[in-house]
């Protein structure tokens, strides 16, 4: 597609040779306002070159730059050149582009097939998956649509947390007070409940947390009986997790966790002792990181169980050796920031460079606010049920307001959960934030529901006025402003999408696509569309199509469903 801010680029290096192509690209900035043009160039780097005062090589250069295809208007303004691009221009070229491409606008192949792995959700089996997961999960498998979306061969690899000390006190308050029957009725609930007894009666009962390092040792050595419990507990653990990941329409390719690398772990260790990077400190072994301002990693404890740390360095280096990725990416929360400083650093200390390509996405809390769903005191709010809720609340305002709308049920799934996971890309990762039903449900403003109901709007609209795709459409007509502002957004749609993978930021995607939908719905709201002036109603109506087809990529990318009624 054409680019207009390569065009600037060519131009001026047309007039300069003091800078490269590079450089200038790097200097050109985004005005903050369409008056001031789409395209500036300070010309401060040229003083040399030119001998002149900024404003006069701004001058000069822009007497220079006459009549062009691509820019209506080339002007000065003291030490800047501003580039106004050509209306008809943008708009033809965006539009044909999409109808081209269809969903796949926006979509390269920079990716050039190198793998990058998005490793997300991850929950701890037996442990509720709760509305603290719901982030790494959307999160994560947006990034994965993107980096695909971009031409990457992505794996998605949820790493279980089914492995740890936990075990050896889930699988010791089993055989004390488990039932069978009872914990299969509400597995979740049920093994919590173990294992909170089992706190509290340790707290009593010193021995029991020996009895439970006994048991975890015995499943780290393969007994038959810890083996089998595992495995149970394993099994039913993941089937409830599925039934979230089912409503959420979210895949792996692999649920390899900390469990799978039991036996990849005495390599590592055995390559730490060698290359003398392990310490000993009171029978456990451990990498010492003082000199890197950060807590010793624990590798080995004294009685020879593994950790956390050990695990995950034991899977980095399986995934090089089986996916041999470009980037390795871990989204979790930034409570863990250090433990994945701390053992990308060991890695780098192993002298393996690859260590850089693994990178930690961190991201903020979620709390809830207490209002409708209160969390009370140190009760979990289940992701499931917080879902549930979405597509309830969704079902009771569509019945008020569409009651006739076909596939109620289904509509409902996908803009009660759709509205849950834009809410949760709706800003920044890094940022804190409280869950808000009110905001997360209505259907104004800067929602998911809006982003879908707009999206439905144009369809009713586009079958009202018969739409076709067709060749000879007259682009210049679509010259209001609202016309042009959606236009521009549709242009700046795949520089978007770039750049959230660049910043792994998917809410950059979330933000413009809501700018499209307001710029629609203005438009909308004030042009006639459907209009006795066939010419004008067939370029009104290609516009429509092709915002249309953009807000359903964007949806797609962050994993939202986009009903065509609602
Ligand atoms: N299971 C962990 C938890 O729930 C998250 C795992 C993150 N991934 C990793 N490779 N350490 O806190």
């Amino acid at each position: 597609m054409l680019n207009f801010r390569e065009e600037v680029v060519k131009l001026i290096k047309s007039e300069v040779d003091s800078l490269t192509e590079e450089e200038i690209s790097s200097l050109i900035e985004v005005p903050p306002s369409y008056d001031m043009g789409d395209y500036a160039f300070p010309v401060f780097r040229l003083a040399k070159a030119f001998r002149k005062a900024p404003p006069a090589i701004a001058e000069e250069l822009a007497s220079k730059f006459g009549e062009n295809e691509y820019f209506e208007k080339i002007e000065n303004k003291g030490p800047y050149l501003n580039f106004f691009i050509n209306k008809g221009k943008l708009t033809e070229v965006t539009l044909n582009e999409v109808r081209e491409k269809g969903t796949k606008y926006g979509s390269s192949d920079m990716g050039n097939g190198k793998t990058v792995i998005v490793e997300y959700s991850s929950p701890n089996i037996a442990k509720p998956f709760h509305i603290g997961h719901i982030r790494t999960t959307v999160i994560g498998n947006a990034l994965y649509k993107i980096y695909t979306f971009l031409g990457f061969d992505t794996v998605a690899i949820n790493h279980l947390g089914d492995y740890g000390t936990q075990f050896g006190m889930l699988i010791s308050a089993y055989k004390k007070w488990g039932d069978k029957e009872v914990i299969e009725a509400d597995p979740i609930n049920e093994l919590l409940k173990l294992y909170v007894r089992f706190n509290a009666e340790a707290e009593e009962h010193e021995e029991l947390r020996d009895e439970a390092r006994y048991w975890f040792k015995e499943l780290e050595n393969g007994n038959e009986e810890a083996l089998g419990l595992w495995e149970w507990i394993r099994e039913i653990s993941l089937k409830e997790f599925n039934k979230v990941y089912d409503m959420l329409n979210i895949k792996f390719d692999s649920y390899a966790g900390e469990s799978f690398y039991s036996d990849k772990m005495p390599a590592v260790i055995e390559e730490l002792r060698e290359k003398n990077l392990m310490k000993e400190s009171q029978g456990a072994y451990l990498v010492d990181l003082e000199e890197y301002g950060m807590p010793p990693a624990l590798i080995m404890k004294s009685d020879g169980s593994t950790l956390y740390t050990t695990r995950d360095i034991a899977a980095a280096f399986y995934r090089k050796e089986t996916y041999d990725f470009y980037k390795n990416i871990y989204v979790v929360a930034s409570q863990q920031n250090l433990h994945f400083k701390a053992w990308m650093k060991v890695i780098e200390l192993m002298g393996y460079e690859w260590a850089i390509d693994c990178v930690h996405i961190p991201f903020g809390m979620v709390s809830l606010e207490d209002g409708t769903l209160s969390t009370r005191k140190g009760r979990v709010v289940f992701l499931e049920d917080v879902l549930n809720t979405a597509v309830k609340n969704t079902l009771d305002i569509i019945n008020e307001r569409n009651p006739k709308l076909e596939n109620k049920e289904e509509v409902a799934k996908q803009v009660g959960i759709g509205a849950v996971i834009f809410q949760e890309l709706f800003n920044q990762r890094i940022k804190d934030y409280v869950f808000s039903w009110d905001r997360t449900l209505s259907f104004e403003g800067e929602t998911g529901p809006y982003v879908q109901y707009t999206h439905a709007r144009i369809n009713s609209l586009l079958e009202r006025g018969k739409f076709n795709i067709e060749n000879n459409v007259n682009y210049s007509l679509l010259n209001t402003e609202e016309e042009i502002n959606i236009t521009r957004l549709l242009y700046d749609f795949p520089k978007v999408v770039l750049d959230a993978m660049e910043k792994n930021e998917p809410y950059f995607i979330t933000r413009h696509i809501v700018e499209i939908a307001k710029a629609y719905n203005k438009f909308y709201n004030s042009c006639p569309i459907i209009t006795d002036d066939i010419e004008l109603k067939k370029a009104r109506l290609m516009l429509s199509f092709t915002a249309k087809t953009v807000l359903k990529t964007g949806l797609d990318l962050l994993g939202i469903e986009a009903p065509e009624r609602m």
